[in-house]
């Protein structure tokens, strides 16, 4: 009797199993995607966003039999309110995994959280080494700046410069770019002069590129943040420092495709090492470049948008290997050692670090159609990180 109404209960059981069974197929995995969308990082937020809704555009929103939502929140490009949008998305949206982060330090304030919660955090943009060292719950898609700026010296000190002056924003990524560019630079014999520093908030370059001019350097290393690479060239520009004896170098930031066209045909010539051109030449790129014109008008996509697309493929592909499982530590597990090719060309994550491995290219602007492109003529092949132990 006893026996009975058990198996009784347990067929009713079965057959509501049975009966919810398509709604549970229907469920709902959602990312949260934290951009900057005002303030003076905006157009950082506003590629990534069009990056990652473009990938789900061509890609779809079902994966692994879950219906993949975005929810994308604006933190202003300040620290605390990317940690409490963090916080919020973990706790009332039960996300899966969150992404995002156009800075260094909203990056690295959500460490913590991520760690607490178990929670993937895919960096799309933010670019200094030691964050991924923070949290075993950080997958990077974006780049490091030692990994962008040991090819660049390599190739200025190949290219006859002996003596070379830096200026970057003073923070995080700049001090990276700086430090590696110095210890590759006088690897190869060469002598960094003065390692200059302008502060991120509301920067004033004049008086350091006057600096930098009076030192009569062969070649004058720099970085900012690709939203502030206008700004910076402008003053560059102005100071006459494209028509010195001067040659001036960078990482791609300073000739973001975002900014590019804006800056003008004074940088015509100018020579950066970075992964991602919107003139980069494949066939997936011409697809990605045509699409992203095509769902953002006016808009041609940079290497933060190309970081948006990476971090939904990288969510997408984990999905597929957990099945659906969203636990947050097998998510990561899945994305580490995975590989694929990107509009930037192929690209793994570091199974060790989590960190991304990529080709560096160097790259010189030249107009093509009427607008300006960095035009790759070089690579170095699939680069790690150069400071990660
Ligand atoms: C960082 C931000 C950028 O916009 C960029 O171009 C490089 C680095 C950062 O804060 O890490």
């Amino acid at each position: 009797m006893i026996f009975k109404s058990i198996l009784a209960g347990a067929v009713g059981l079965a057959a509501g199993l049975q009966f919810t069974a398509p709604a549970i197929s229907q469920e709902t995995v959602k990312v949260g995607l934290i951009a900057t969308l005002t303030g003076p990082q905006a157009a950082s937020g506003r590629q990534k966003v069009a990056g990652a809704r473009l990938y789900m555009q061509l890609n779809g929103n079902m994966v692994a039999g879950k219906k993949i939502e975005l929810i994308i929140k604006d933190d202003t490009g300040v620290a605390d309110v990317t940690r409490r949008h963090a916080q919020e998305l973990i706790v009332n949206d039960k996300v899966a995994a969150i992404a995002g982060f156009s800075l260094t330090p909203l990056a690295l304030a959500v460490a913590p959280v991520i760690t607490q919660a178990k929670m993937p955090a895919i960096i799309m943009t933010a670019g200094t080494s030691v964050i991924t060292e923070r949290s075993p719950f950080f997958v990077r898609v974006s780049f490091t700046l030692p990994q962008q700026s040991v090819p660049i010296a390599e190739w200025v000190a190949k290219n006859g410069a002996k003596t070379a002056v830096s200026l970057v924003s003073d923070y995080g990524p700049g001090i990276d770019a700086q430090n590696a560019f110095k210890m590759r630079f006088e690897e190869k014999g060469g002598k960094v002069l003065e390692q200059l520093k302008a502060p991120l908030a509301n920067p004033e370059f004049s008086p350091f590129l006057q600096r930098a001019k009076d030192l009569k350097p062969d070649a004058l290393f720099l970085f900012v943040p690709a939203p502030t690479a206008g700004a910076l060239m402008k003053q560059v520009i102005d100071r006459g420092l494209t028509e010195a004896n001067i040659k001036v170098i960078g990482t791609g930031d300073i000739t973001d495709d975002d900014q590019l066209n804006g800056i003008g045909d004074s940088v015509l010539g100018l020579v950066t090492s970075h992964f991602y051109s919107a003139a980069h030449d494949s066939a997936l790129n011409k697809k990605f470049v045509a699409e992203f014109k095509k769902a953002n008008p006016g808009m041609r996509p940079n290497f933060i948008g190309v970081g948006g697309w990476d971090g939904m493929h990288a969510f997408y592909e984990a999905l597929k290997k957990t099945n659906g499982d969203t636990d947050g530590t097998k998510l990561v597990d899945a994305m580490k050692g995975a590989t694929w090719e990107s509009p930037r060309g192929m690209m793994t994550i570091d199974p060790q670090t989590r960190d991304v491995i990529q080709d560096v290219y160097i790259r010189k602007v030249e107009k093509r159609d009427g607008e300006l492109y960095n035009i790759e003529f070089d690579v170095v092949k699939q680069v790690k990180d150069p400071m990660h132990k």
